[in-house]
């Protein structure tokens, strides 16, 4: 349905968004996930025709969105970072205000209005200020307008940023039912919220595209990995790259070192136990293990290790 090919985004000498290529398919709910400044809001502007690309090209169904950028409005919804709402409006105005911007045709405006109070909840506060609601339903009447054209696609930045614990529940369930019927973008920085609501996440740090696959690809690409974790006590420079001449160490991280003190782990096939191999080779070297303990892999650390490969001490 998305088609980014080759997209990048320059900002004066800040390449924001660096050469990234994926597919959106028709159905499901995407994640865009990445740490602050890793480029997700200069790809969304991008894909919704409000930034053109430095270089690189956008198709929505088909379409170069360079060259059909209105009729690519109509099949996309998108919601802003912050999503600034016209806060003086009482919710109903707003709603039928926003609907005369994006031609919504007078047949079925009244329709149109009245279904987005039910599908976002609003009946309670239709009459009331948007600057006088809740964060929470500051965010419902955000949604409610940018998918008052009935889109096909809804795009959504970081639409669960600044909520309370209580509204960010409401809306991820919101956004769960909602791709019920409609293809959804959604970038966040949260981990929790991809495996909340995603069914498929797109991994972007740094300007690029780290991952791109179904969750349970993500989850399990890490769960055939058994990864041990030690503090040895070594009086030795030299203590990863030893690991590293055990053939069936697949890598090693260093989580920490203080003084003669180690902290790190050690990853190895799922198929193979490791754990004797790793003794005895410790032993043998006359260094202490002060702890060694098998590691339950996140989805948390997949992302952590996914972004923060400079850090990372492999030998892959
Ligand atoms: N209008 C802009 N002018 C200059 N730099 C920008 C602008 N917008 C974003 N950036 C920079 O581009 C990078 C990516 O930003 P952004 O797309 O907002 O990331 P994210 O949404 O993932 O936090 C950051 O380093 C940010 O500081
Ligand atoms: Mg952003």
């Amino acid at each position: 349905m998305i088609k980014v090919k080759d997209l990048t985004k320059d900002y004066g000498n800040l390449r924001a968004v660096d050469n990234i290529s994926f597919d959106i398919p028709d159905s499901g709910i995407i994640g865009i996930l990445g740490p602050n400044g890793a480029g997700k809001t200069t790809t969304l502007q991008m894909i919704t025709g409000f930034m053109p690309p430095t270089e690189g090209e956008v198709y929505v169904d088909n379409l170069n969105i360079a060259q059909n950028s209105l009729e690519i409005r109509k099949k996309i919804g998108y919601l802003p970072e912050g999503s600034p709402t016209y806060a003086d409006m009482n919710v109903v105005d707003f709603l039928y205000f926003i609907a005369h911007l994006k031609n919504v045709h007078s047949d079925i405006l009244d329709k149109r209005v009245k279904d987005m109070i039910r599908t976002y909840g609003l009946e309670q506060v239709v009459g009331k200020e948007i600057n006088q609601l809740s964060k929470g339903f500051k965010q419902r009447v955000s949604l409610a307008g940018a998918s008052i054209h009935n889109p096909e696609i809804l795009i959504l930045d970081e639409p669960t940023n600044g909520l309370d614990p209580n509204q960010i529940v409401e809306i991820r369930s919101l956004i769960k039912e909602l791709g019920q019927e409609k293809t959804i973008l959604v970038s966040t920085h949260i981990l929790r919220e991809v495996e909340a609501v995603c069914d498929h996440v797109i991994i972007i740090d740094k300007g690029k595209i780290v991952a791109d696959n179904s969750l349970e690809e993500v989850q399990s690409s890490f769960h055939n990995l058994t990864q041990i974790y030690f503090e040895i006590q070594a009086d030795t420079d030299r203590l990863m790259d030893e690991f590293k001449t055990i053939p069936e160490v697949k890598n090693t991280q260093l989580y920490d070192k203080e003084a003669n003190i180690y902290k790190l782990y050690v990853n190895y096939a799922k198929d193979k136990e490791l754990r004797p191999t790793l003794y005895d080779f410790i032993k043998k070297k006359d260094w202490v293990i002060l702890e060694m303990r098998r590691h339950q892999q996140t989805l948390e650390d997949v992302f952590r290790r996914l972004t923060e490969k400079d850090q990372e001490d492999t030998n892959e």
